[in-house]
């Protein structure tokens, strides 16, 4: 491996690593805007100049390959000059939008001023060359080619990436500008990470644009609940309420990128229909109760039915929405509180949807098909649950995260599981089998959850908690905890850990594992 020395430090990098890859290995930061790891190298913007020894200019360390014995100057007063020539000259036309701007925060133009320039503009304000502002050019995105500093992230992304290429750099000199193609718009399903990847305001989002100011955002760490490719995101909240999602970078996932659809779709986490009371069903109407009742309640109806019909008379379905975690609980519930192996999961697409693009996006929407497969938890199970309640077998029901009426439709529903006495649904939103349940009790959604999805290679990821539960509602294992509890099982684990930690001892394909061995890029099921 090449050993060299940037700013005094020795440092040893592979073969092939650029200057600013190895810096960023030592903690040296070399400003830059137009490298990115992901797509080819260009260097346009030159703002990564640096000294090195016996080279007869500065270098672009974008560019420029590690070598042995090579010396570089990250700080030198020659460096330094050259970041504020680049910084002066990229700010010449630049907009005073600072105050106005949605990347005002995490603007790479305000950062780097600050950190590299600090110098007063010598150029008249009046004098500024005036472009297009406030575009709409499809797909969610907005242009503002003013604050635009051509560094060609964008386009390359898009030739690169999903080989769309909407956008170019047209005109030359002081009058080019990043634009679409005439006639066309940017329309492809990946257009957020042009937004992510511009290091300006030039690229905003238009469902983000003037929501919130970035420092008050919270970021926690997540997984996208979308699709079972289950990219590794950062949550982006404040006061309980999400705002955006961004990708976090996983190499064994996502790489850098997200979709449009999964970027887009948290929205229906927080809707008007999430269920905030438990509720029970009283001359046709659902109306709520406490929590004691409730579990009293739920925990009696299954001790009757046990007691009349045996422990069979019990059966539960899992969808694949639910946690690993949430997943394993009911299922320990069932076999050890209840003693009865009748559970099934199901992971169910509505009909409509994006299929599988070889790049992120999967036709099967749930993010733990695999995780509630690796349980022994998969779709055939609902066939024996259906015979159950065909032979007068299976009278009480437990559906977790699991919208029969809508995966089997009303009248398969009315005929498969119509003959049951008594429907327990554990969910997060109002939907049609809420309406058919005896008894709702409502439940955390995966960003107010810890816990872990499976992706559908069996990538095992963490999900941390970003914020609380709306009203009532509480994470589905405390539930399962409780009636487990009222069962006469009091040693029902109740963190997330804990659960973890018994289903690695229990269940073969977790073997190994444990949440906080996870890390930021998950880990393998056991094979
Ligand atoms: S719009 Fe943003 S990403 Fe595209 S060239 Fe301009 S500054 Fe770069
Ligand atoms: S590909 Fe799937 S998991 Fe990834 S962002 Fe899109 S919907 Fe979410
Ligand atoms: S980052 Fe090296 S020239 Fe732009």
């Amino acid at each position: 491996m090449p050993k060299l020395t940037i700013d005094g430090k020795e440092i040893e990098a592979p073969a092939g690593t650029n200057l600013i890859q190895a810096a960023a290995s030592a903690g040296i930061e070399i400003p830059h805007y137009c490298y990115h790891p992901a797509l080819t190298v260009v260097g346009n913007c030159r703002m990564c100049l640096v000294e090195v020894e016996k080279a007869p200019k500065l270098q672009i360390a974008c560019n420029t390959a590690v070598a042995d014995g090579m010396v570089v100057h990250t700080k030198s007063e020659r460096t330094k000059a050259a970041q504020r020539a680049v910084l002066e000259f990229l700010l010449i036309n630049h907009p005073i939008d600072c105050p106005v701007c949605d990347q005002a925060g995490e603007c790479k133009l305000q950062d780097y001023y600050m950190d590299y320039d600090l110098q007063n503009s010598r150029f008249p304000l009046g004098r500024k060359n005036l472009k297009g502002k406030a575009m709409d050019i499809g797909s969610g995105v907005m242009l503002d080619q003013e604050r635009c500093i051509l560094c060609a992230r964008c386009t390359r992304f898009f030739d690169e990436v999903t080989h769309t290429s909407e956008l170019a750099i047209f005109e030359r000199a002081d009058g080019d500008r990043v634009e679409h193609w005439p006639g066309r718009e940017v329309d492809n399903k990946y257009a957020g990470n042009v937004v992510d990847i511009c290091p300006v305001g030039a690229l905003t989002e238009k469902e983000f644009r003037f929501r919130a100011r970035v420092w008050y955002l919270h970021r926690t760490p997540s997984v996208c609940g979308g699709c079972e490719r289950g990219c590794s995101i950062d949550i982006y909240h404040h006061r309980g309420r999400i705002y955006r999602l961004k990708p976090r970078q996983n190499p064994e996932v996502n790489g850098y990128w997200m979709c449009d659809e999964g970027r887009h779709g948290f929205p229906a986490l927080q809707s008007e229909t999430r269920l905030t009371a438990p509720l029970v069903q009283s001359r046709d109407r659902l109306v709520s109760e406490a929590w004691d009742s409730s579990i009293r309640r739920a925990t009696s109806r299954i001790a009757e039915a046990i007691t009349a019909g045996g422990a069979g008379s019990v059966g539960a379905v899992v969808g694949a929405q639910a946690t690993n975690e949430e997943a394993f609980a009911l299922k320990r519930l069932m076999s050890e509180a209840i003693g009865s192996e009748l559970i099934a999961g199901l992971s169910f697409t509505p009909a409509g949807l994006s299929g599988d693009d070889g790049l992120l996006i999967r036709a099967n929407k749930n993010p733990n098909s695999r995780g509630l497969a690796a349980l022994g938890l998969d779709d055939a199970g609902l066939q024996r649950l259906k015979q159950a309640v065909a032979a007068g077998q299976l009278k009480l029901l437990i559906a977790m995260r699991a919208d029969l009426v809508r995966a089997l439709g009303e009248e398969d529903f009315a005929r498969d599981f119509g003959a049951l006495d008594y429907l327990v649904v554990l969910d997060t939103d109002a939907n049609e089998t809420c309406q058919m349940a005896n008894q709702v009790l409502p439940i955390a959604a995966y960003p107010e959850v810890d816990g872990s999805f499976t992706n559908f290679k069996g990538r095992v990821q963490l999900l941390e908690r970003a914020f609380d539960p709306p009203g009532q509602a509480i994470p589905a294992i405390e539930v399962i905890a409780r009636i487990s509890a009222a069962l006469g099982r009091t040693q029902s684990p109740r963190s997330a850990e804990a659960v973890f930690s018994a289903m690695a001892s229990l269940e073969p394909a977790f073997k190994g594992l444990s949440l906080a061995k996870l890390g930021p890029h998950g880990a393998d099921l056991a094979k």
